[in-house]
């Protein structure tokens, strides 16, 4: 078969899509190498998960398939959100191999071919892709001084008779964040037959205490995203959930792979959960980092935006080039944005430790002074 027919082969959808772009890891044989390009948790100690999984490992287990139903797991995350203030109950809860394919699947079970997607423009990139892959027409919302602006995402979801809004909250990659009552705000003025779904990716640096698992009970129309893949510190197991009304719920279920995690990632996610000192032990580290980068950018006249995330929006200005190569060129990556469909000068920063922020800093004065950079 000739290559042009091979390529009629391949659905139109998926043809107009471009590829996921990662953050980039730091590569060469530099002394120090720090990714500040994907968010991850840099500060959390995770030897307690490892032991655990090294445990796992040891015992004659890898013959079987893992529990479909992942019933340790659902309990541990449902005491997790106990203690942390947040009652759930199992049926409400599904599992995805990450977010990501948490995502998918609120598409594929409740997106047809034709209906209308509406999320905020220059957004993380899977809202976008993974809904033009349901047959969706997306509406991108402009945004409001680089914030996602609420009442237009309202206004549009309304206009277009939207089947789904989907926004994060914190923002990626902005990382601003709206309080509760501006999300109670918007979901009371969201039609019930509008669903919403709301990426808590981030929230545990946030405000966390006003997350929207408040009010899956009051707005059925709301299921709520989370991942282990941030403030938990493990995005290599690959584990995401959803909240939501048990009806929306038992649709997922249907269509999620049996065994969609792997016996390692309910394991090393179960001991997280159930031990979560280390959690909050980073969340707080972080947070005073995040505060520091600030102030420090704030002073290079970098002109960061207040953060929730685990990363701070900047603009690098004209001459982000010289600064970002001089990062690599040292060791450290950061997140140009020119794929999210900003300027490439404005610049994503994932917030690590003591020592890898004052590395950066370090790198960042001399990639200043040394280019002779204003
Ligand atoms: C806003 C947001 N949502 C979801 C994800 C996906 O996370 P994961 O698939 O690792 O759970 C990311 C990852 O960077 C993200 O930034």
């Amino acid at each position: 078969m000739d290559t042009e027919r091979l390529v009629s082969l391949i659905r139109p959808e998926v043809k107009s899509l471009a590829g996921y772009v990662a953050g980039k890891a730091p590569s060469g044989s530099y002394k120090r190498r720090i990714k500040l390009a994907s968010n991850e948790n840099l500060v959390i100690n995770n030897s307690d998960v490892q032991r655990h999984i090294k445990r796992i490992l040891s015992s004659p287990s890898l013959e079987y398939y893992p529990d479909s139903h992942q019933t340790r797991l659902r309990e541990a995350v449902i005491s997790f959100l106990e203690r942390e203030g947040f009652s759930i109950s199992p049926e409400q809860i599904v599992f995805g191999d990450g977010s990501g394919e948490s995502l998918q699947m609120v598409m594929m079970a409740f997106v047809n071919p034709g209906d209308t997607v509406v999320i905020p423009e220059q957004s993380f990139s899977l809202y976008r892709t993974r809904a033009i892959l349901a047959g969706a027409r997306v509406v991108e919302v402009r945004r409001k001084n680089l914030w996602v602006d609420l009442d237009a995402l309202k206004e549009t979801a309304i206009q277009t008779r939207a089947k789904l809004v989907v926004f994060s909250n914190p923002d990626n990659p902005t990382s601003t964040t709206h309080g509760g009552d501006d999300l109670e705000r918007f979901l009371r003025g969201i039609p019930p037959d509008v669903l919403v779904l709301l990426d808590e990716a981030y929230i545990h640096f946030a405000n966390w205490r006003e997350s929207g698992l408040h009010f899956v009970t009051r707005y059925p129309n709301l299921i709520i995203m989370h991942t282990l893949s941030k403030a938990f510190g493990l995005a290599a197991l690959r584990v995401g959930f959803t909240v939501s009304h048990p009806i929306l719920a038992e649709q997922m279920e249907k269509i999620r792979l049996p065994f969609n995690l792997g016996l390692l990632a309910q394991e090393g996610a179960w001991y997280r959960l159930t031990h979560p000192n280390r959690i909050w032990e980073s969340v707080e580290i972080i947070c005073r980092e995040r505060k520091a980068l600030i102030d420090f950018l704030e002073k290079e006249g970098r002109h960061p935006l207040p953060a929730g995330g685990n990363f701070v929006f900047c603009d690098f200005g004209p001459e982000y080039k010289r600064i970002v190569e001089y990062l690599e060129n040292h060791g450290i990556t950061v997140r140009s944005l020119g794929s999210f469909g900003y300027d490439p000068r404005f610049v994503r920063i994932t917030v690590g430790g003591p020592r890898d922020m004052t590395y950066f800093k370090k790198i960042f004065l001399l990639a200043v002074r040394e280019a002779g950079l204003p």
